[in-house]
């Protein structure tokens, strides 16, 4: 491997949120990737570069590749898009270019650069990867909500899991049910048929730290269907520590 690939997480939006070490990844790298899941992410992802860059010479220099991932469940036109994806990663890094992969939050949480990852080792590259801030932390921190303390267990799991929402609700102090825009209305009965304390607490976000954000706290007993304007880039947080 001739080249540099590093994988940056940018944060959840908030472009005071990139940390040092993925600015100078993002100056030092003359080929961007931007995948596109979906056009906010593919939008949201370039303004924070375009931002990031605007007091480092811009981005003008640089060649912004845009990586596109369909919105499928369907596993082979997946599998069609992390290979080509990573072909053209591997292209550029083995032609001595020094690369970035640009991430919203953290790369190592439900990012599109897993698969992307496991091919690019056949490749022979090997990525260097810079942890961000998570939408998983950064959503609590809106207002100030603990998730761990001592011997507490948290669980993380997409919304749309209701089996594992109702297996984990008893033994979690707190559950970040990510991916946001199914029906949220469904996740609050599930965790009430679990027997969960009506008292707990649920901090809904919505678009944290980026245009249109929006939070509700307040319990599952007050929670009002409908209160929401569900939205992707939405998680609910169930329960806390120190409460
Ligand atoms: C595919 S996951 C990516 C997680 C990302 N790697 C991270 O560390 O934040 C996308 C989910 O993360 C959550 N998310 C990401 N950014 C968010 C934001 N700014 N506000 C609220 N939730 C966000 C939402 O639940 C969204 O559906």
């Amino acid at each position: 491997m001739t080249g540099k690939l590093y994988c940056i997480g940018v944060g959840p939006g908030d472009p005071e949120l990139i940390t040092v070490k993925a600015l100078k990844a993002l100056e030092q790298s003359r080929v961007i990737f931007i995948p596109s899941p979906g056009p906010t992410s593919k939008k949201l992802a370039l303004q924070i570069v375009e931002n990031a860059l605007k007091e480092r010479g811009g981005i003008g220099s640089k060649l912004v590749v845009e990586l596109h991932f369909p919105m499928t469940r369907d596993q082979e036109a997946l599998k069609r898009a992390w290979r080509e994806n990573a072909q053209k990663i591997a292209q550029s890094v083995l032609k001595g270019e020094t690369c970035c992969y640009v991430v919203l939050g953290d790369p190592l949480l439900y990012s599109t650069f897993g698969h992307i990852h496991t091919i690019l080792r056949e490749y022979g590259v090997e990525a260097e990867f810079i942890p961000g801030v998570s939408s998983i932390t950064a959503c609590p921190a809106k207002v100030g909500l603990i998730l761990a303390e001592e011997r507490d267990t948290i669980v993380i799991t997409p919304a749309e899991n209701l089996d594992v929402i109702k297996k984990c609700a008893s033994i979690a102090k707190t559950m970040i049910l990510i991916k946001g825009s199914v029906n949220l209305d469904s996740v609050i009965d599930t965790i009430k048929q679990a027997g969960v304390s009506e008292n707990t607490r649920v901090l809904y976000v919505r678009r944290c730290t980026i245009e249109g954000e929006k939070y509700v706290q307040t319990t599952i007993s007050n929670w009002e269907k409908g209160v929401i304007e569900e939205d992707y880039f939405s998680m609910l947080v169930v329960g806390g520590a120190l409460d």
